[in-house]
Parts: structure tokens; sequence; C-alpha cells
């Protein structure tokens, strides 16, 4: 049996009839930018996430850059963030002109360490940029507890994270924005690209507003150079849709992951750990082991998809040589050990025990 790391067909397969006579009612409608379904879109999205404001943008990369440019971080400003994600977060601290400083991670959760925040402020540092890594939220008390201490923003990016919560508060309402991505394999994925980027300041609200629809308020005036980064009308029509499910989706990625755990604890793997009084909704279900590539190798070869997330942790990507290169033991041994198998809210109890038995076996 083959077994793919999501299966997006049969999601649409089930949401078909809804999905396609929605979009066939938005074309005719005709209001393509910015319309209907992208207002209902967000207000729908900040009464689930619990916050004041919800604005759709193009992707997750482009809500990064958004959030840090609401947030006022420009040139000559440090932004202290984790070397174990994707580019794209530090990437979009690039675009605003500030300079990433790589941290290292929590050896549990994989998430960014707040004992390393502390001791990486300098004069320059004006932010700190936790990432909710495969879903689950990173230390909000301690990150939060030191923004306040040392004058800093928080720009959270939840591109993994959407709907998951610590101490009952949905991740992406903690900091002065949060920063999501729709990327179709996201647990709320659109059929193209998108993203979103929440606030509960009206002035921050005001500025994304702004420079995601070319630095303008009223059409035709321009008050700062903007960029074209809106959400797209029809991927908010399949948005709406799906954020009705999205509890559900992430109840079923738990189910998955709680499964997965149970048939693999005695094993040689680590598998993932949860932190107190947090929710993980598992976007990725990510086992530690020490010979990973021939594990990779083996599942690999038994037909089950399994992928690194991530080889080269950021501080030592080419991209990144200009920057200063910090010693991260826990990110660096992280990546070398990191192997991430298949979970989606559709799997059967069939797909998860070939998964096990293949994992097992390898
Ligand atoms: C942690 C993280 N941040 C940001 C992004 C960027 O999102 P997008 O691909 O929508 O630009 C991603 C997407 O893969 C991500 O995983």
């Amino acid at each position: 049996m083959s077994i793919p790391m999501v299966d997006l067909k049969g999601q649409y397969e089930s949401l078909k009839p809804e999905i396609d006579a929605a979009i066939i009612q938005a074309l005719g409608e005709t209001r393509y930018i910015l319309g209907p379904n992208v207002q209902a879109f967000e207000k729908e999205a900040a009464e689930y996430l619990g916050v004041k404001h919800a604005l759709g943008c193009a992707n997750g990369t482009d809500a990064l850059h958004l959030g840090l440019l609401a947030a006022g971080i420009g040139p000559g400003d440090e932004v202290i963030t984790t070397a174990f994600t994707f580019i794209a977060t530090a990437e979009a601290i690039r675009y605003v002109g500030a300079t990433p400083v790589f941290v290292d991670i929590l050896p549990g959760s994989l998430n960014i360490d707040p004992y390393q925040i502390k001791a990486a402020i300098t004069a320059k540092t004006r932010a700190i940029l936790p990432v909710h890594l495969f879903g689950q939220p990173a230390d909000m008390d301690e990150i939060m507890a030191i923004a306040h201490e040392n004058n800093l923003a928080v720009v959270e990016d939840c591109a993994q994270s959407i709907g998951s919560t610590y101490k009952g508060k949905r991740t992406g309402s903690f900091g002065i924005t949060g920063t999501f991505s729709f990327f179709p394999s996201k647990n709320l994925g659109c059929y193209g690209d998108g993203g979103m980027v929440t606030t509960n300041d009206d002035a921050a609200a005001d500025a994304i507003r702004m420079y995601r629809n070319h630095g303008s308020s009223k059409q035709y005036y321009h008050d700062v150079i903007g960029y074209n980064s809106r959400l797209d009308e029809l991927q908010a029509v399949i948005l709406r849709i799906k954020l009705k499910h999205l509890d559900d989706y992430n109840d079923n990625r738990l189910r998955v992951a709680k499964t997965y755990n149970r048939q693999l604890e005695n094993s040689q793997f680590k598998t993932p750990q949860i932190g107190d009084d947090r929710d993980h909704i598992f976007h990725q279900y990510t086992l530690l082991c020490d010979d990973r590539d021939t594990v990779r190798e083996s599942v690999l070869a038994q037909d089950i998809s399994c992928a690194v997330y991530y080889p080269v942790p950021l501080h030592q990507q080419k991209a990144f040589a200009d920057t200063e290169q910090p010693d991260l033991p826990v990110t660096e041994e992280t990546s070398r050990r990191c192997l991430s198998f298949p979970v989606f809210p559709e799997m059967t109890d069939t797909q998860i025990e070939t998964v096990c038995q293949a994992i097992l076996r390898a």
C-alpha cells in the first residue's frame, strides 16, 4: 500500500459539491479582488482565532513580511528567531532590512528556547519571532515576559499552527502580529497560495491593510511604497468552507499522532513531546532517529512517504552565510536526526498501522 504525506485529493472529493458550487457563484459575482469572500473569511478567521483583526494576503512569506513591517521592524534592527524552520521565517526579516539572530531550540518541543532568547538580547534587538513548529505552540508565557521586560515586539510565525492553543488561547493572538500560510498542504490549505496576518492592534491592522494594497488606504492615493499582496477571492471561497472543518481536521491529525506514539513508544525512535498547557495540531509528525538516512531509505523502499524537515538549519544555509554563525548544538543535532511521516485527517487505521510497521521494520 502506497501512502503519501498528505491526501489533498481525498479532502477535495469530500467537499467537492460545496466547493465547486461556491467557486461558480464567486466567478459569476465578478468581485475578484478583495471581494465579499475575502471580507467574510477575514471576519470568520478573526472570530475563530479570538483576535480583533485578520487580514488576508498572498502567502505566508508575505504575511511574515507584512507582520514585521506592521510591528515597525526595519533596517538596523535585530530579530531573534529559530534556525530550525522553513527559510521564509528569516527571509522576511531580511526583506525589512533587519538582521536575523538565530538561537537554539529546546530538545523536547523543537521550538525556540526562551533562555537562549534572553542571552541573545543586545541594544539593537527589537523583536522576537517564534515559530510554532510542526503545530506545537512555543513557550508563549516565557517569550511574552521576556518581550515585556525588554520592550520587544513579538511576531508569531503560525504557518504550521493554525488552531493550536496555549493555555486556551489560539496561536496568533499573543504577539503584535501573527502570520499564517494557507499553502495547500497546511492544516488549513487553499488551492494555490494564500496567507493572513492577525493582530489586536488597530494601528497595525491599518498598516497591514495599506502595505498589502500598494501602500494605499484610499484608491489611487499612496502613503507609502507598498506591495501587491492580497488574498485571492477564489482562495477565500475555499478557505471559508474548509475553516468550518478545521477543528475536526486537527482532531483527526491528533488521533493519527497518538496512535503512532502508542505503537512506537518502546522503539528506538524518540516520539514528539507535547508541552504542558498546550494543544499540538500535528502539522508534521516528526521522529528523531540515530541513523536517519538508513531509516528514510528503508521506509521509502516500502512505498511509504517520509521527508526531512529540515536538513540544513538556517544559520548553515548559503543564503545566510553573511550572518553571524552561532553554535546551535540542539538545532544541528535535530537536523541530522529528524524524519517526518504521513499525517493527514483522512488517514485510516490500516494506513496508520502500515506506516508504523514500515517504521518498525526500518
Ligand atoms: C514555518 C513557516 N513559515 C513560513 C512559511 C511560508 O509560507 P508560504 O509558503 O505560504 O509563503 C512556511 C511555509 O511553508 C512555513 O512552514
